[in-house]
C-alpha cells in the first residue's frame, strides 16, 4: 500500500478481493460471529487523474461510461453497477472529502452474482481510490462502514457487515474471525494441510429480490418476540424453552441462528487443534440448518454439499454467502487437492449437466495500490 500521507497524482491501479465465509452464515446482522477471509480474484481500478472535478467511470463489460460531476451531491440511478460507485463517492463527499477528477477502468477476476462480494470489493476499490486521490483514509473499520451504507443506501441491499470488513481487513494465509457486535477482528491462521475450494453452483443470486431483507425482518421479529435486542443474546436453551411462543418460521430461523454463532467459535477451536473431523462436521451442520431452517439453499447447493460427502479429500462443504444460489465452500486436504475439485466437478456435471467454475485459493490481503 503507498503512503496516503500525500495525495497520488499520477496514475495508478487500486485492487480489491472479493470474500468467501468458511462459516457463520446470516449471523451479522444478528450481531454474531462470522468467519470469511479474502481470496485471490480481485476487483481492479485503473485511475488516471483528471484536471476537472469528472469521474469518468467505464466497466470491462459496459463501455458507456458514466460521468459524476464530484462538485455536487451524487444520487442513486434507477438500477445498475453505478450505484456501489456512485454511494461511496458520496459518502465520502458527505464527510468532507474533496475528490479530484479521475477516469476509471473497472475490470474484474472476481465473477459478479456468484456470491463472493464482487459488489463489496467494487466499493472497497472505488474508496481506496478516493482515499489515494485525497491522500487521506478512514480507518477499516470506518471504511468498511461507509462502504455498507453505500450498499444499503444506493443500491437498496440492506446487507450486514461481514463482506464489506472481510474485503477491507483480509490477512494472507488467515481467515478473520469477526464479532459484528464489538467488531473485534481475530486473524485465524489456515493451516498448509488444508486448501479452500470455492465451488460455483452456476445458479446467479440476487440478494437485492427481497428474500434476504424477509429473513433479516423474521430475525428482528423473533428476537422481539424473545425480548432481546438481538439474537446474539439467545441461547440453545433459552430458544428452547420458547418454543410456544414463536411462530414456527420464526422459530426455525431463530434456530439456524443461534446454532451457526456457537458454530463459529467451536470451528476456529477445531482449526486450530487440526481437528478436521470436527471442522468438517461443523460445515456439514452449517448447511443443513441454512437449507432446512433459514431456507436460503437451493436444490443445486444440496446436491454439491451431499455429492461432496463421498469425495475422498473432502474435509467439508457448505454453502457460503447470502445463497439462493451462488458458491459452495469446500475445506479439502492439499494433498491433490486440484484432483479432488476434478472429481466433485465431474459429478456435479454427471448429475445436473452443469459445467461448474471452481478455483482453489488462499487467503489474501486487503486492497493495495499499485502505482503505473
Ligand atoms: C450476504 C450479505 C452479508 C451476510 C451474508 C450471509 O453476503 O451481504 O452481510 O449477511 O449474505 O451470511
Amino acid at each position: 500500500m503507498s503512503s496516503l500521507s500525500q495525495p497520488v497524482t499520477v496514475p495508478f491501479a487500486a485492487s480489491a478481493p472479493g470474500r468467501v465465509n468458511l462459516i457463520g452464515e446470516h449471523t451479522d446482522y444478528n450481531d454474531g460471529f462470522v468467519l470469511p477471509m479474502a481470496i485471490e480474484r480481485h476487483v481492479t481500478i485503473h485511475v488516471r487523474p483528471r484536471e476537472d472535478r469528472l469521474a469518468v467511470l467505464r466497466t470491462q463489460r459496459d463501455r458507456r461510461p458514466v460521468s459524476l460531476d464530484l462538485t455536487a451531491t451524487v444520487a442513486p440511478v434507477a438500477r445498475g453497477w453505478s450505484n456501489y460507485v456512485r454511494g461511496v463517492i458520496e459518502g465520502y463527499r458527505r464527510i468532507g472529502f474533496v475528490i479530484p477528477g479521475f477516469d476509471a477502468d473497472i475490470s474484474a477476476t472476481l465473477p459478479a452474482g456468484a456470491g463472493l462480494s464482487s459488489s463489496a470489493a467494487l466499493e472497497v476499490a472505488m474508496a481506496t481510490v478516493v482515499e489515494t486521490l485525497c491522500g487521506r483514509s478512514l480507518s477499516r473499520v470506518e471504511k468498511a462502514l461507509l462502504c455498507q451504507r453505500a450498499e444499503h443506501e444506493f443500491a437498496g441491499v440492506p446487507c450486514g457487515i461481514m463482506d464489506q470488513f472481510a474485503v477491507c481487513c483480509g490477512e494472507a494465509g488467515h481467515a478473520l474471525q469477526l464479532d459484528c457486535r464489538s467488531r473485534e477482528v481475530v486473524a485465524v491462521p489456515i493451516d498448509a494441510a488444508v486448501r479452500v475450494l470455492v465451488f460455483d453452483s452456476g445458479v446467479k443470486h440476487s440478494l437485492a429480490d427481497g428474500e434476504y431483507a424477509k429473513r433479516r425482518a423474521e430475525c428482528a421479529s423473533a428476537a422481539q418476540g424473545l425480548g432481546v435486542g438481538s439474537l446474539r443474546d439467545v441461547t440453545v436453551a433459552d430458544l428452547e424453552a420458547a418454543a410456544g411462543r414463536l411462530p414456527a418460521t420464526e422459530f426455525a430461523r431463530a434456530r439456524h441462528v443461534v446454532g451457526e454463532i456457537a458454530r463459529v467459535p467451536a470451528f476456529v477451536g477445531a482449526l486450530r487443534d487440526r481437528d478436521w473431523d470436527r471442522a468438517g462436521q461443523l460445515m456439514g451442520k452449517s448447511h443443513r440448518s441454512l437449507s432446512a431452517d433459514y431456507a436460503v439453499s437451493c436444490p443445486e447447493l444440496d446436491r454439491i454439499v451431499a455429492l461432496s460427502a463421498g469425495v475422498p479429500g473432502i474435509i467439508g462443504c457448505r454453502m457460503t454467502g447470502g445463497g439462493f444460489g451462488g458458491c459452495a465452500v469446500a475445506l479439502v486436504e492439499a494433498d491433490g487437492a486440484e484432483a479432488t475439485a476434478r472429481v466433485l466437478h465431474d459429478a456435479y456435471r454427471d448429475a445436473t449437466g452443469i459445467d461448474a467454475a471452481w478455483f482453489l485459493t488462499a487467503a489474501a490481503s486487503g486492497p493495495t495500490v499499485v502505482v503505473d
